[in-house]
Order: structure tokens, then sequence, then C-alpha cells
């Protein structure tokens, strides 16, 4: 018989991609995935910890999921690796803890506790490249598919728990990514995300050609190029980026490259220099401000969106206006805000001066309702104009279709047929606040 596991995601598109790969390996290792938590034999939470009280939220769902049924609990992810064997203290519920580097691995810490072997186990190893080894199998592979090509941080911004997390950066090697993208697009993949913590600082062992030919790093331009070659991609993306390292090549090959998007994700964080200071980021406003109007100039087409952190400690109400200066100069196509949230072990975590929850609530608002403003003048800027858009799933009402175009802004349109996966032409006819509305040509 086929033990059933239920497993719950949550966080960034890393995460995302890693359940995917975790629930394959998984079933592939004879255990059968199902939906209902209430009919399984494993509960398997995949976390995160970059806001909010993570670890919390975990133990409040495996307390309305757990079952007589359940036989094993396993958590994996960010909350994992954060709080190690402290976990085992936290729920007398959990068997398995393992950490994001040992993924792989999960199916026989499993089988150990089913098999009576062992009650706990932890694994919250760096293990490097050995997670990578296996693909998806061919028929979990869908039109648009992340390829992870870096993992982990260097850049200790003062707030982020993720180098300690992820771990040190680490760039996956050409030929294995190279590898991976030919094998998804011979599976039907047309639209590729390449994903990182810090993407853009990727540098990757280079193929190796002959003795004679120095074999020095690619930087993520080089490696997109490369990946444009291959027969069958529509469009590329990256994400996520940092400020620092967006170099004037990578600008150019969005010029140059039809299948890159013209689009790209840069956090800015927060638009007052000496809030950028103690949050370590390494830039200025003015800084990152002159890099996107180079990126512009450089490829006129080019849009951006950003994250942002209201309510870092010390934050002034002029230090949160130079935010919303950046906003209106940036005029971003989407965005996310958050509250700063008070992260364990972190540098702003002691940091005198923490504000209130309540004007943080406050700022926030008045950020998300300036990023609203330019959210729906650039679906305006739509109107009457042919979009392609890859269609991703159905919408409320019956034939209704949800893609995005190259900005990853949602169009929606009506189908007779089931165009889930296709790209088409679209002409946007009306503009709404989230999406808008068009007719596929
Ligand atoms: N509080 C609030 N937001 C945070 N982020 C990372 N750490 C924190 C924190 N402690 C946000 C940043 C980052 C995004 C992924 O999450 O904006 O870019
Ligand atoms: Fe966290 Fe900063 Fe690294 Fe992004 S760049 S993952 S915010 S430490």
């Amino acid at each position: 018989m086929h033990e059933k596991f239920y497993l719950e995601a949550y966080g960034c598109q890393m995460n995302v991609y890693d359940a995917k790969v975790i629930i394959n390996l998984m079933e592939r290792s004879g255990f059968q995935e199902i939906l209902d938590p209430g009919d399984a034999d494993i509960l398997i939470f995949y976390t995160c910890n970059i806001r909010e009280n993570a670890a919390k939220k975990v133990f409040s769902r495996l307390g309305m999921l757990k079952t007589s049924k359940t036989k094993v609990v396993a958590i994996g992810g960010c909350v994992a690796q954060a709080e190690k064997d402290s976990i085992f203290k936290m729920s007398k519920d959990v068997n398995v803890v393992f950490g994001p580097h040992v993924y792989h691995l999960l199916s026989s810490y499993i089988q150990r506790v089913l098999n009576g072997e062992t009650k706990q186990v932890i694994d919250i190893d760096y293990i490097k490249d050995d997670k990578f080894c296996g693909k998806l199998d061919r028929e979990r592979v869908t039109y648009s598919e992340f390829v992870t090509i870096q993992e982990g941080c260097d850049n200790f911004c003062s707030y982020c728990v993720v180098p300690y997390t992820r771990g040190r950066e680490y760039s996956r090697p050409v030929k294995d990514i190279i590898a991976d993208v030919k094998y998804l697009v011979s599976n039907g993949t047309r639209a590729i995300t390449l994903i990182g913590q810090n993407v853009n600082s990727y540098m990757g062992e280079a193929p190796y050609i002959n003795i004679d030919v120095p074999n020095t790093p690619w930087k993520l331009e080089r490696l997109i190029r490369a990946i444009a070659e291959i027969d069958g991609i529509r469009r590329i993306r990256y994400t996520t980026s940092h400020p620092k390292d967006i170099s004037v090549a990578l600008m150019k090959a969005h010029a140059e490259i039809p299948l890159l998007v013209p689009f790209t994700h840069i956090p800015i964080q927060s638009g007052s220099d000496r809030i950028l200071r103690l949050m370590n980021r390494g830039h200025t406003s003015s800084e990152y401000l002159d890099k996107l109007k180079m990126f512009c100039d450089i490829c006129p087409t080019m849009q951006f969106s950003s994250d942002f952190i209201v309510g870092f400690p010390t934050e002034t109400f002029r230090d949160f206006e130079d935010t919303l200066r950046v906003v209106d100069e940036m005029q971003y196509t989407i965005s996310y805000a958050f509250k700063y949230s008070r992260r364990k072990n972190t540098p702003a975590d002691v940091m005198p001066n923490q504000i209130p929850d309540l004007e943080k609530e406050k700022r926030l608002k008045l950020l998300q309702d300036t990023l609203m403003k330019y959210q729906i003048l650039r679906n305006e800027s739509l109107l009457h104009k042919t979009q392609e858009v890859l269609f991703e799933k159905v919408g409320k009402k019956d034939g209704q279709y949800i893609g995005k175009n190259v900005y990853m802004q949602s169009v929606v349109v009506e189908s007779t047929t089931n165009i889930i996966g296709e790209f088409r032409d679209v002409l946007i006819e009306s503009a709404g606040t989230n999406c808008v509305f068009g007719r596929v040509l």
C-alpha cells in the first residue's frame, strides 16, 4: 500500500519550486500525494520565515491538520533551518526536521520513521549540488517552469534571515542549468524563470571547451544568451535581483534578446539613504534611481517592480516620504510592500527605536495607495494595445481565462477553447485595478 502524504508550502518562488520537486521525489519513492490532509499518513510543511512568526503559524496548522491517521510529521525549509532541533521541543508531534538543502533525502527520513527505526530525524546540512540532481518527471513538466540557478545570499541586509537560512551564495554550473532547460523545453516548457535569492550575482562555472580556452565563470547575461539560443523557448525571466548587481551587460541583454522580457524585479526597500545605510543595502536611493534610468535608456521598453519595507527601526515620517518619492519617480508596474517584521538574530532586531505597529500600518496603507495609483495607470496605458499573453488559469466566470503579459500584468479574456499554456495576442479593451480585460485576436 502507498502511504499518502499531504504537503503545504509557504513563501517565495524558490519554495514553490522546491515543493514541486519534493512532491515529485516523494512519489518516485512510492508515496502518494493527496490534497485532503484528513486522509494523510504523512504531513509535510515546507516553510518560510522571512516575515511574521512563521514557526507559530506552522504549529497552529499542524494542530488543525493532525488526525489519528497521521504517522509522520515533517517540517522543512527555512523555519527548520532557523529553529533546528528546538522544533522537537516546540512540538512532540514532529518527526522529521529538514533544511532547504536536503529535501532530496526527505523520503528516506520519512521511511525510517515509518519503519520504526527512529522517532526523530534532523538534517539541516548545507549540502550543495546534490538536491538539484533529480529532474522533474516528464509528465509533471508544464508550459512554464522555474529553474534554480543560484541559491543563498551574502548581502546580510540587517533585517533579513535569508543569509542564515539559505546560506552563502552558490551558483550552479552552466552545463547543469542548460541541461535542465533543454530537458524542460523538450517536454513542452515555453516560459522559463531563472530563480535565485540573488539571481543577478550569478557566477557559474563555464562549460569546458578545451585546455586552450580559459574557463572563466559566466555571469547572468551570458547564461541568458545561451538559454535564449535553445529552440522552443518563448519567454525568459529571472528573479530576484539586488540593485548593486545590475550590470550594464545585463541591461544590454534586455535590449538585445527579444525572448528576455523587458521587465524585472529590483527591490529598493526604502527611499531614505539613512534607512538604506541602516539596512546595510550597499547603495543610496539616487544610485538605485540612476541605475534604473540607465536601464531605461539602454532598453526603452523596460518596466520594474520592487519590494518595500515600511517602519524599519528609527524610520521617521520624513524617511517614509522619501520612499513615496521613489515610487512617484519610478511609477512601478507592480510592487510589494511589507511592514518591517523583527527577526530573531538579525542586527535590526536589536536596534533602538522600533516603530509601533499602528504607525507601520498607517505607512503601509499610504504606500499601498500610492503603489496602486501607478499600477492602475500602468494598466490603463495598455488600453487599445495588443499584448502577447501566456495563459495560466481559468477565471472566476465560465469561459474566462487569465494570463500574463511580459510585464506580469494579469490579462483576462473569454475563450470557448481551453487556452491554458498558450501564447495569444490580445487586444486590451478595458483596465481594472488588478487586471486588464481584452479580446483574443
Ligand atoms: N520584514 C519585512 N519585510 C522583509 N523582507 C525581508 N525581510 C523582511 C523583514 N524582516 C522583505 C523584503 C524582501 C522581500 C522578499 O521580503 O522586502 O525584498
Ligand atoms: Fe535578504 Fe538582502 Fe539577501 Fe535579499 S539581498 S535575501 S533582502 S539579505
